[in-house]
């Protein structure tokens, strides 16, 4: 099939939401939704690590926290936890000092001083290595993974791992501000789940 011009922007790059935690000044939780998360080989002592990227746009709560504390926890969206994730990736920490009035289960990290999310099947717990400042508003932090915490179900070796997977159920972000679910259905438009919270 013949290939026209696109748009220049990230649809087809399917990202699965992550909700960051990070601690405030009073080490109450704050939470923000992202996507622009992936891997990245770091180097620490010396030696080869998997690491991970992410990229924060604009200055957020979430950031001046990652800045401040070097350390947060990333924490996989699910389909259950999407109007959650969903009310806090549209909902600024600077600006709602009660945002987090809706609130998941809390674990501190097993390893790292961070908040977690009981309800997220897998999370890790991440620390800052090196910030790069990409554009104005824009910059990546390198991370070390420092611990996972994963669901036990989703280490049972008996199922494929696509049936893991599915198990865990994870939210994606493919393309035009629509979250969608692993199997391919829209599971609504940005800012449409959160409203399930208020009824
Ligand atoms: C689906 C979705 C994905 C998002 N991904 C990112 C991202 O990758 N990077 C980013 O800087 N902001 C992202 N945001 C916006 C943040 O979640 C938003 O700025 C939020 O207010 C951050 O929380 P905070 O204000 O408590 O720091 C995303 C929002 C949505 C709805």
């Amino acid at each position: 099939m013949a290939k026209v011009k696109g748009n220049l922007g990230n649809d087809f790059c399917p990202q699965s939401l992550f909700l960051y935690g990070t601690k405030k000044d009073d080490e109450s939780p704050d939470f923000g939704l992202f996507c622009w998360f992936s891997y990245a080989t770091i180097e620490i002592n010396k030696e080869l690590r998997m690491g991970v990227m992410a990229c924060i746009g604009e200055e957020k709560l979430t950031k001046d926290l990652i800045r401040k504390n070097g350390v947060f926890s990333a924490n996989l969206v699910t389909e259950k936890l999407l109007p959650l994730a969903d009310y806090y990736g549209c909902t600024s920490g600077r600006d709602n000092p009660d945002k987090m009035k809706y609130c998941p289960t809390i674990e501190g990290g097993q390893v790292l001083d961070v908040p977690t999310i009981a309800e997220s099947p897998v999370s890790f717990e991440l620390r800052v290595v090196k910030e790069i400042h990409a554009a104005e508003g824009s910059d990546i932090f390198l991370c070390e993974i420092c611990n996972v915490m994963i669901e036990e179900k989703l280490k049972d070796k008996s199922l494929s791992f696509m049936e893991r997977l599915k198990l865990a159920a994870p939210v994606i972000t493919a393309g035009e501000t629509t979250h969608t679910s692993l199997d391919g259905r829209e599971l609504g438009r940005w800012s449409q789940p959160m409203k399930s919270l208020e009824s």
